[in-house]
């Protein structure tokens, strides 16, 4: 929710202006578009999500920003998820970084407040703890993080500063991590240090060794540090996505097991809230309205990107770096349009299929699809309202937006044919008849063309109408503020035969 900040200071700082606010001046917050910097004798320090104040005092060389205040302290879902993964995928481990990456990291501890009482690891200094269990095991659990996104997947360390292109000579410099009593709103924040180019921490000590929290702030930090998706507004929004993405994969993902083991860890419960992926999948694909919007939420597509269960070129393992390091710098393109580049498949086509799997979340995802299985039962459906003579249309309010979708599913009795057919329709889109053999939890995808599809479902089969609003080139869209372009939800009408909604 705090994430215009990031816009507003993020776009400060690509232009360099460094206007300084008076002492007991305003120099951070939501919505605050002024200086961020003091004057001199002052420093700028974080009160809340909504202001920052210049308070006497301090030095302005190590001024730092809230940049990203992330991780809401309400938890969405109360329903038992599977904790058990089995890793059936081969993960291949690449040096990570420059040649020239030391094994330790040096502190500095003038990066943020500072402090006498702190733990060190190779990579971060963790300070403030309330124990120094606590302490040692949050730094195994960052240390796990950063073992798999930039040893295993190549990420840019964020021991490197944002300021330099010269990564090979360092500065290598640890990432702090301040436990905190209280954050207002927030159960971590990242904030970035501009003199230094480097990201700080402050986690609520409960939450300090929880991966959905200081995991999820670590992966602002790596964010960060590839740099080309900041200071772009049309991917501020992105970024929880992003987090999130890094949170999960860090606890989920096969592609993490040989990290976390060398550390010590586990693997943990998926953050995955299908509750709002699947009820809400009618909103724009990354939505950052503040409350409504799905951008936290919204990180399977990014999973389904990375496990490529349909093989698209460019995708895969390496998907999320291709994505950061193929974004046209300064452009301000939408991740979107970077997909369009990184996948010869194009955009469309891939969101139209990553609806379709997840009809029955079969997204390549260790987990996701066992809580799917779970919890399907409480998820809202209600997207069609009935025509008569076989005939739907979607609710006014649940129309899909851009690159949104209606998963609707279809009962039937026995073996059946199944035909769909789609008129009508506003805007361009992909459907799916998703069909789910029921013993073996095997899926195949039946693609309309030309608007309808005919399928034969066995009695052991179950079966999914999916339709999505993918028009054929991507939309330039602030996800924080949405424009009429993309909240125009795709209508149609469908003819549905053999099964009902
Ligand atoms: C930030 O600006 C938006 C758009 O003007 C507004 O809806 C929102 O309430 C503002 N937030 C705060 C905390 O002022
Ligand atoms: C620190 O204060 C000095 C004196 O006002 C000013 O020249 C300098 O730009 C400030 N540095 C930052 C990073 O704000
Ligand atoms: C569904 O899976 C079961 C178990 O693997 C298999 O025996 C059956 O033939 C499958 N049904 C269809 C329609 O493929």
């Amino acid at each position: 929710m705090h994430s215009t900040d990031l816009v507003a200071l993020l776009l400060l700082h690509a232009a360099g202006t460094y206007a300084q606010s008076p002492v007991y001046g305003q120099c951070g917050g939501v919505n605050w578009t002024g200086p961020t910097t003091c004057a001199a004798g002052s420093t700028c320090v974080y009160s809340n999500p909504y202001y920052s104040q210049c308070i006497p005092g301090g030095s302005n060389t190590s001024q730092t920003t809230t940049l990203v205040t992330t991780t809401r302290t309400s938890t969405t879902s109360t329903t038992t998820r599977t904790t058990s993964v089995t890793i059936t995928r081969t993960t291949t481990t690449t040096p990570g970084g420059s040649g020239s990456e030391p094994a330790t990291f040096t502190a500095n501890p003038s990066i943020g407040p500072g402090g006498s009482s702190y733990r060190d690891s190779a990579h971060f200094r963790v300070y403030g703890a309330t124990s120094t269990s606590a302490a040692d095991s949050a730094l195994n659990m960052l240390e796990g993080a950063y073992s798999c996104f930039i040893g295993t997947l190549g990420w840019r360390s964020p021991g490197l500063s944002y300021n330099d292109n010269t990564d090979s000579d360092g500065p290598w410099t640890k990432v702090n991590i301040y436990s905190v009593g209280t954050l207002p709103g927030a159960a971590g924040v990242m904030h970035a240090d501009y003199a230094t180019g480097e990201p700080w921490l402050e986690v609520v000590h409960q939450y300090l060794t929880i991966p959905g929290v200081t995991v999820h702030e670590f992966g602002h930090s790596m964010h960060y540090a590839q740099k080309t998706w900041v200071d772009q507004a049309r991917t501020g929004a992105w970024w929880e996505t992003v987090a999130n993405y890094v949170a999960d994969t860090y606890k989920t993902s096969p592609l993490c097991a040989n990290a976390r083991s060398k550390y010590g860890q586990s693997a943990t419960a998926t953050e995955i809230n299908l509750n709002k992926v699947i009820g809400d999948s009618f909103q724009v694909i990354v939505d950052g309205t503040v409350d409504t919007g799905n951008y936290y939420e919204a990180w399977p597509f990014l999973a389904y990107l990375t496990y490529n269960p349909d093989g698209y070129s460019g995708l895969g393992t390496n998907a999320l770096l291709n994505l950061f390091q193929q974004y046209s710098k300064n452009s301000n393109e939408t991740p979107l349009h970077t997909l369009a580049r990184v996948s010869s498949a194009g955009a469309s086509a891939i969101v139209g299929k990553y609806w379709a799997r997840m009809a029955y979340v079969d997204i390549g995802h260790p987990t996701a699809g066992q809580v799917f299985l779970s919890q399907r039962s409480q998820y809202n459906y209600a997207n069609l309202d009935s025509q008569g003579n076989n005939v739907y249309k979607p609710k006014s309010a649940r129309r899909p937006q851009y690159m949104g979708a209606n998963i609707v599913p279809l009962k039937k009795s026995g073996a059946v044919t199944v035909t769909v057919s789609v008129s009508g329709a506003t805007l361009s889109y992909t459907a799916t008849l998703s069909i789910r053999n029921t013993s073996s939890g095997a899926t195949r995808y039946v693609a309309l063309s030309g608007g309808s599809a005919s399928a034969s479902v066995a009695s052991n089969e179950e079966v999914m109408f999916v339709i999505a609003n993918t028009p054929s080139s991507p939309i330039l869209y602030d996800a924080f503020s949405l424009s009429s372009e993309v909240k125009n939800g795709l209508d149609y009408s469908v003819t549905i035969s053999g099964a009902t909604p």
